[in-house]
């Protein structure tokens, strides 16, 4: 098969990665062995679900879970919070006006990263006047946890006691939630049609190294999904891909907890229709090393972070569902987002400093360009008992596409 553009360049960029650091190698290992310890238990294979849980999660040694960097210039990658605080101040603008319609005053934030969405977030609520009583964090990581005390403590001192950790979901909750880049961070099952079936693709460990292998069997769930996908798109046998159904429970578990309030999910990803498109034949899954972005999530276990875009048409459908009895409130790109939200009238406050104005507009470049994250990163609201959507999708909603 010839390669597009975008995977010569995927491929080209493998070879150019940056060689871990002894320290960095050791680690990988311990991780290496315990995944192979987990393949041989399950008879020589587990799920590629499976691989990416424990790559990413292992208590202490998995991406998330040990001490990496991670996010910044300093890290693997950059989030849109950390590249301009303008972005959380958009999200707290958006979120005032949603708790004054809703007469809440809390905040929950998935997957908070270095926790400084929540520190800029509370800040931005404070200048306007509409601090919440609580802003709750959900982290599975007991790193990043201590990287979010130390960032809300060095930021916002004096909002640092609002904020609160949860060890488990809450069993009730009314106000808004917050997810920003966590759903594509669950573990994806990855898939291949063959003439009429489906074929779940697992990770064995061959030759030295862990390797892609077709398993036995597919789940029913599973089977029964990508089904209802192919046919959908007339999708060809050979056609690999992936399903987020982690992120669909997840979902389940969060409409299970709320009693009123709006979840707002911000991440990279398409329509369904966009998503499985016949030319997109080899999935979504990216890794990034060190601000490299290459398609091998089987190498540098731990070291690196495994993602795959949304498929924010299934997530709009599991929040819809019977089970979970959401209202799918709006869905926009990131750039229509920030400009419904106020970002125009926050440039604006600038100081007029000529340095302060060109770093801002490099932000506002990166932001909302299409070609950087304006337009593949999506907003998708969800709520219950609240009628509109607010200022983030009053410019553009584009729920027909989903
Ligand atoms: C790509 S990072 C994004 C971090 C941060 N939100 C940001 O934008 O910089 C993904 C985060 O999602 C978290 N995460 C993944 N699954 C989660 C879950 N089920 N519950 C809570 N956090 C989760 C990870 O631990 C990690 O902090």
């Amino acid at each position: 098969m010839s390669q597009s553009p975008e995977l010569r360049e995927v491929a080209a960029s493998l070879r150019e990665l940056p060689v871990p650091s002894p320290d960095e190698a050791a680690h990988s290992a311990v991780l290496a062995q315990l995944i192979r310890a987990a393949i041989d238990a399950a008879g020589g294979a587990i799920g590629f679900d499976r691989f990416m849980e424990l790559a990413l999660y292992a208590p202490g040694l998995g991406y998330y879970s040990a001490g990496a960097r991670k996010f910044g210039a300093a890290g693997d990658f950059v989030t849109a919070p950390e590249l301009s605080p303008l972005f959380s101040r958009c999200v707290a603008r958006h979120c005032a006006g949603l708790l004054t319609q809703m007469e809440g005053d809390a905040l929950l934030e998935f997957g908070a990263g270095s926790g400084t969405m929540a520190a800029e977030i509370l800040l931005e609520l404070e200048r306007l006047q509409a601090l919440p009583a609580r802003y709750d964090i959900l982290e599975l990581s007991a790193d990043l946890r201590a990287r979010q005390r130390e960032t809300l403590q060095a930021r916002a001192p004096h909002l640092a006691p609002r904020v609160h950790w949860l060890d488990a979901l809450p069993e009730e909750f009314s106000g808004v939630v917050l997810g920003n880049e966590v759903l594509d961070a669950m573990p994806v099952h990855r898939f291949r049609l063959t003439d009429g079936a489906v074929q779940e693709l697992g990770v064995t460990w061959r030759d030295e190294a862990f390797a892609w292998t077709a398993l036995d069997a597919c789940t029913p769930r599973l089977a029964t999904r990508v089904q209802e996908i192919a046919a959908a798109a007339e999708l060809p046998p050979g056609y690999e891909s992936e399903v987020n159904l982690a992120a669909e429970d997840w979902l389940r578990s969060v409409a299970g907890f709320l009693r009123r309030g709006v979840v707002l999910l911000f991440d990279y990803g398409f329509p369904r229709h966009e998503y499985y498109h016949p030319q997109r034949d080899g999935g979504t899954v990216m890794c990034h090393y060190r601000h490299r972005a290459h398609a091998d999530p089987l190498i540098l276990p731990g070291l690196q972070d495994i993602t795959a875009h949304v498929d924010f048409s299934a997530m709009a459908a599991a929040a819809a569902a019977a089970e979970a009895g959401l209202d799918v409130l709006g869905f926009a790109n990131q750039a229509n987002y920030l400009l419904g939200a106020g970002l125009l009238e926050l440039t604006q406050q600038g100081s007029g400093d000529v340095r302060e104005q060109l770093a801002v507009a490099a932000q506002l470049k990166r932001l909302m360009m299409p070609g950087e994250m304006g337009e593949v990163f999506k907003v998708l609201a969800l709520g219950r008992e609240v009628a509109d959507a607010g200022a983030g999708f009053a410019l553009r909603d584009e729920r027909y596409r989903l």
